[in-house]
């Protein structure tokens, strides 16, 4: 390879992460008089200039339906959509570009797994393990499967930090349990589950394993094939892509034993009234025309995220959770929720008796947006016995500045409740 080609890679690879705010168009403006300082993207991230291209780029020259068409718009229209599925294979280590299913988000590929893995073989006295932290799109869904089969839903608990203790999870793993869902990153607390430990061990049970990647995949490395994961499932919004679209990967060994989740056009290969033959994977469990527009964006935001390097990512996120919990907590009157040692990009956390709602926003006032209340999860501030909290989440564009503004408004916070 000539030096000429070798220039531009090793200036993507070293492009600082601080330069990346740039872009983000989104944060170029001020609310409220003053500059946006975004620190909630565990409940949405903002997309980069590339991504809004490309789904941009495809509206405007190349839609079409996908899969259907002898005609060219829509042989580029499935030129990008199969593209941005090989983009998200890469992303996560996936052996086989068949075990990546697009799904609407992670809510959806969790109920996928319920209904189609899990619903035809459940029955009484069967049980799913979940953790004490999951959120509600990790918890509901198998309740509804648990009311349809009459299996059992078993809690592992948290301790006063947020954290699971893996080998109680491991305990609970007996003959009866079927699946073990949890999340690889808690999005009300920000506490990283030991995942490794936990999925050898279900495996040396024989019990598969669904984590919920959420809160994970823009923030840290994510190999699925190490991980030896049965189920991961993530969502595009808030990993810089646009909402409506996201990913279940799923071993194709799973894949190939499930019946389709939903039936209709795409997924089938012919239909009589005598009988319908399904497609092969992963098309099996993709029914109806797919939100292709997402799923382009999707790609190109996994690309995005490649491209700066999770492994740089998560060491400056790191750095900036490390800076944020310090200034939080020398705050008089604070009372941090989630203190778990191995955390990622999020602090949720109570100021005096001001309600979460009301620092919200007066913060807002201060061009400061975060999320307020229960974060969809429920159980979690019933084990704190608080309602809800006030949440600072973190992405590779926020840096020092942004936390300085958000505990400045905070300062004005105490001010105007004193
Ligand atoms: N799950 C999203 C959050 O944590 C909505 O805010």
């Amino acid at each position: 390879m000539s030096h000429a080609a070798k220039a531009p890679n090793r200036s993507t690879e070293q492009r600082p992460i601080e330069d990346c705010r740039a872009d983000f168009p989104v944060l170029a403006q001020t609310i409220n008089g003053e500059p946006l300082v975004y620190l909630d993207s565990a409940a949405s991230s903002q997309a980069p200039g590339v991504v809004i291209d490309a789904v941009a780029e495809y509206q405007r020259h190349d839609h079409a339906n996908v899969h259907r068409g002898v005609h060219t718009l829509s042989h580029r229209a499935t030129d990008l959509y199969e593209s941005a599925r090989d983009a998200v294979q890469e992303f996560i280590g996936a052996g086989r570009r068949t075990e990546i299913v697009f799904t609407r988000g992670t809510t959806e590929s969790i109920n996928l797994v319920a209904q189609s893995f899990c619903r035809p073989t459940l029955g009484a006295g069967d049980r799913i393990l979940i953790t004490h932290l999951e959120h509600h799109s990790n918890i509901v869904p198998w309740q509804i499967v648990c009311e349809q089969t009459g299996a059992e839903l078993v809690i592992v608990p948290i301790d006063s930090s947020g954290q699971v203790d893996p080998q109680e999870l491991i305990e609970k793993m007996d003959d009866r349990v079927r699946i073990v869902a949890i999340a690889h990153v808690s999005n009300a607390l920000g506490s990283i589950l030991p995942l490794t430990e936990i999925i050898q061990a279900a495996h040396d049970r024989d019990i598969p394993v669904l984590v919920d990647g959420a809160q994970a995949v823009p923030h840290l490395a994510v190999d699925v094939q190490a991980l030896d994961v049965d189920f991961y499932a993530f969502s595009g919004h808030k990993m810089f892509a646009p909402t409506g679209i996201g990913i279940l990967y799923a071993k194709e060994t799973h894949l190939e034993a499930m019946p389709p989740y939903q039936g209709g056009g795409d997924m089938i290969l012919e239909v009589r009234f005598e009988g319908t033959t399904y497609n092969e994977l992963p098309y099996k469990f993709e029914a109806g025309t797919p939100n292709i527009s997402g799923a382009i964006g999707l790609g190109a935001a996994a690309r995005y995220l490649a491209s700066m390097g999770l492994e740089r990512i998560a060491a400056h996120e790191n750095r900036l959770l490390a800076y944020l919990t310090r200034r939080l907590a020398a705050i008089n009157g604070i009372r941090l929720i989630g203190t778990a040692s191995n955390k990622a990009s999020v602090q949720s956390f109570l100021l005096d008796d001001i309600h979460p709602h009301d620092i919200g926003t007066i913060l807002d006032h201060q061009g400061v947006a975060i999320r307020t209340g229960h974060h969809c999860a429920m159980p979690v501030m019933d084990f704190f016995g608080i309602p809800g909290t006030a949440r600072a989440s973190l992405a590779l564009y926020n840096n020092e500045e942004d936390i300085d503004r958000l505990i400045a408004a905070l300062a004005k916070t105490q001010e105007i409740f004193a």
